[in-house]
Order: C-alpha cells, then sequence, then structure tokens
C-alpha cells in the first residue's frame, strides 16, 4: 500500500479478506486481553461488561460503520478525508484529535508490546517456565520499574512496527493476520476451557458475568466501559478511515463491520474467561491494575505440563497481535504526514515512529525511575491511557457520528454506506444523529459530576 504518488492511482486491498483481516488485525490487540482484563477487574467485572456490550453495540458498530464509510467514500487520511467531504469545515478538527490520538496511543501501546515481546523472549529462554524464586509478581514489578530494560523492549518492538508499516500493510499485515489470527483464537479458547478446572472457575465466571448492580450507579464504570469500546475497536481515531480509504468501490461495508466487531468483542470475552477464573483460582487481586494479564497468565502456563512451549506461542501470537494495531496506529499518523508534507513513505514512516517512541519513554520510566510524577493520582502511562482512549477517542468518535449524521447529505450518506434506502439505513442515521452523540455526552457529563 502507497500513497498516491502523481498520478498513479491510490493502491488497495489485495482482496475484500485482506481488508476485513487488516480492520480486524487493527482491532484485535493488546487492548483485548491486556486491556480489557485489567480495566475489566478495575471496574468489578459484570456491570462493567454489560455497558461495554452496550457501548459496543449502541455507539461502537455504527460509528465503525461511519468510518468505513467516510474512508471509502474520501479515498484519504483522517484529515484529509474531513477536508475532502466538506472543505473548509470545521469538521476536519476530529481529523486532528486522530493524527493526536494516534501519536499518544502509540506512544504506550509501544510500552506494553515491549513488555510482551520481553516474555516472549523469556519463555524462548526458559525463564520463565517456572516461577522465578521471588514470585511471577515481584518479576513483573522489577522489570518494569527497570529504568531502561523496558524501554530497550519497547524500541525493538517500535522498530518492528517501522519495520511493517515500511514494507506496506497490504504485504505485511494481510498474509500474517490470515494465519496467525485464528491460531490465537484457537490457542484462547483452549486455555479459557483449561482455566475453567483450575478451582476458582465459578467466581470467575460470576465475578464476570453476574454483575454487581450498585456498579451501574459509578460514573467511572460508564466511562471506562466507553474508553474500552472504543479502544478495542480501534474506533475514535480514524484508523479504519484510514483503512477503508485503500478499499475499492465493489465491498460491502455492514458485512466487514459486523464481522470485526463480532470478533474483536468474541476475543475480549474469551480473554475474560482465560484470565479471570485463574485470577481466583491463584489469589491474584482482579482490581491488580495493568500488570493482571502479566501475573496470572504465568501462573496457568505454569500448571500445565510443558506450559512454557504454551507460554512461548502464547506471547509469540500475542506480540503479532499487537504489531498489527500497532501498525494501523502508526499508518494514521504516517498516511496524514505523507500526503500533508509530500513526505515518503520511507522518511515518514521513521520519523514519526522515532517521535512516538521518544514520547513512549516517560510512559515506562513513570512506573520506576519516575513513579513519583503523578497526574490526577494515576502514572503517566495511565494518564495517557486515560485521557486517549476515555476522552480523545470517544471525541472524535462523537465527531465522525454527528459528521455523517448531521454534516452530509442523508441519502449520500446512506448509498455510501452500501446500507441503502433500507429501514436499518434509516436507523444507522438515527443513531449517529441521536443515540450515539447523545449517550457519548451524557457518560461525559456523569464523569464529570454534572448528570
Ligand atoms: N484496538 C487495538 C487493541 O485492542 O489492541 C488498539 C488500537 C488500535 C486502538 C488502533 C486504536 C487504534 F486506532
Amino acid at each position: 500500500m502507497n500513497n498516491q504518488l502523481g498520478n498513479q492511482p491510490r493502491e488497495q486491498w489485495g482482496s475484500r479478506l485482506g481488508f476485513i483481516l487488516a480492520a480486524m488485525g487493527s482491532a484485535v490487540g493488546l487492548g483485548n486481553i491486556w486491556r480489557f482484563s485489567y480495566v475489566t477487574g478495575e471496574n468489578g467485572g459484570a456491570a462493567f461488561l454489560i455497558i461495554y456490550f452496550l457501548c459496543i453495540i449502541l455507539i461502537g458498530i455504527p460509528i465503525l460503520m461511519a468510518e468505513f464509510t467516510i474512508g471509502r467514500r474520501a479515498q484519504s487520511d483522517v484529515v484529509g478525508s474531513f477536508q475532502t467531504l466538506a472543505p473548509r469545515k470545521p469538521w476536519v478538527i476530529g481529523g486532528f484529535i486522530g493524527v493526536a490520538s494516534a501519536f499518544i496511543i502509540l506512544s504506550f501501546y509501544g510500552v506494553i508490546a515491549g513488555w510482551t515481546l520481553f516474555y516472549f523472549t523469556n519463555y524462548l529462554t526458559g525463564t520463565l517456565w517456572s516461577a522465578p524464586s521471588e514470585g511471577y509478581g515481584a518479576y513483573f514489578d522489577t522489570f518494569i520499574t527497570h529504568p531502561t530494560y523496558p524501554i530497550i523492549w519497547q524500541f525493538i518492538f517500535m522498530g518492528l512496527t517501522i519495520a511493517v508499516v515500511l514494507i506496506g500493510v497490504k504485504n505485511g499485515i494481510e498474509k500474517t493476520n490470515k494465519i496467525l489470527m485464528p491460531i490465537l483464537a484457537v490457542l484462547l479458547i483452549v486455555l479459557a476451557g483449561y482455566s475453567l478446572t483450575l478451582g476458582g472457575a465459578k467466581e470467575g465466571l460470576l465475578f464476570l458475568f453476574s454483575p454487581d448492580w450498585s456498579a451501574f450507579k459509578n460514573p467511572e464504570v460508564y466511562l471506562a466501559g466507553l474508553g474500552q469500546a472504543f479502544f478495542s475497536l480501534s474506533l475514535g481515531m480514524g484508523a479504519l478511515i484510514t483503512y477503508g480509504s485503500y478499499l475499492s468501490k465493489e465491498e460491502k461495508l455492514p458485512g466487514a463491520a459486523y464481522s470485526v466487531a463480532s470478533l474483536d468483542t468474541l476475543f475480549a470475552v474469551i480473554a475474560g474467561i482465560m484470565i479471570f477464573p485463574a485470577v481466583f483460582a491463584f489469589g491474584i487481586e482482579p482490581g491488580y491494575g495493568a500488570g493482571l494479564a502479566f501475573v496470572t497468565l504465568p501462573d496457568i502456563f505454569d500448571s500445565i505440563a510443558l506450559g512454557g512451549l504454551v507460554g512461548l506461542a502464547f506471547f509469540f501470537l500475542l506480540v503479532a497481535a499487537g504489531l498489527s494495531s500497532a501498525v494501523s496506529l502508526l499508518e494514521v499518523a504516517v498516511a496524514y504526514f505523507i500526503r500533508r508534507f509530500s513526505w515518503s513513505r520511507r522518511f515518514a514512516t521513521i520519523v514519526i515512529g522515532s517521535i512516538i517512541f521518544l514520547l513512549g519513554i516517560p510512559s515506562s520510566l513513570g512506573l520506576g525511575a519516575w513513579s513519583h510524577i503523578t497526574i490526577f493520582n494515576k502514572s503517566i502511562l495511565d494518564s495517557m491511557d486515560f485521557l486517549a482512549s476515555n476522552i480523545f477517542l470517544p471525541i472524535g468518535g462523537l465527531i465522525i457520528a454527528l459528521f455523517v449524521g448531521w454534516g452530509w447529505n442523508k441519502s449520500e450518506a446512506m448509498k455510501e454506506s452500501d446500507f441503502g434506502d433500507t429501514f436499518i439505513g434509516h436507523l444507522w442515521i438515527f443513531i449517529l444523529r441521536f443515540i450515539a452523540p447523545i449517550a457519548i455526552v451524557l457518560i461525559f457529563l456523569s464523569a464529570i459530576g454534572l448528570f
């Protein structure tokens, strides 16, 4: 996939499957395992899960369709798309928020992905095949608080991301996704089944699926569910506008949107069934925080005969899933800079990738050497995540919904979306006009205590 050069046509996905796989690759990533498990744990489980599902259905899928539609129609990056469809109108602010979100999210995403890479190499060398003398929790803490090691792994991961974007998304991602994502799905299902035998099944499943109704009174849980829905679906920052822009007119968008959303949600739920029974079986605190998956998973592998090999496969696949998401994040920024400043793909990728790596260093240091620096009581990494996922992405999504709902001609939007003049098409526009924006605004207002 290249940018548009001179009169050359804009390059497109190799096949319909290629586009869906790339969009799925963007959605399915560390967000489904690392972020989903710890945010679910911190927000009390089932009530959070219900709100997350509602956000996906009422807000996520309609905005996902809006992003695909905008991208395919405009055939440009996230900023260019708004400028093409609504020249000299303020909607383009949504595009700039998207590019800013890409910088922020990838900066800390690289840190977490670096941890997974480190764990992968630990399974490769056998270090984590059995519990280190200090235990898995302390081992994890020692690693993430080290002043340089996590940054070195973050550097390596960002190098890999840059390399894949340089080769071009089409070659790099379409093929690996086709093979590795199904293997990850199978492994997750098997591990979820196994985790249910560990003795914490009842508690784990109750935690995940039997809501504590009082949690519905807590506005933070709504904001967390909204943020997780946006983060996990790669929504609100134009990653899917950018991917949709490499799509030809022959594709049918609604089917692609449903597939991406359901697969992504299924990955998260299965990951939950893998993590939480084990969390209870091993006596780990569900609200442990960002390290939850990293301290729970090694315990699971340790309890399996030759589980080290399972751990090796698991972390390999997790790195791959993280990579295909990181690539989509970098692509949002790179596509913009290539068009706006006429940079070559090579130059843009290396420069932007390096800047994002540097931006991520404080997030890593904030867990160790700079742990005295907190913002609203959160570490630097948590603050970046909160700002981007719970605020920027929903605002970006709000602008995208309002743009398609109000800023665009209704019948044109329905036609471009492939819904056409159908009941679902009208429902989609209605949701984009009213339901999704009102829901996002109410969640924001309740989070700041105004509703
Ligand atoms: N959806 C990815 C994940 O769940 O890991 C993360 C992500 C990718 C968020 C791309 C946003 C984005 F635009």
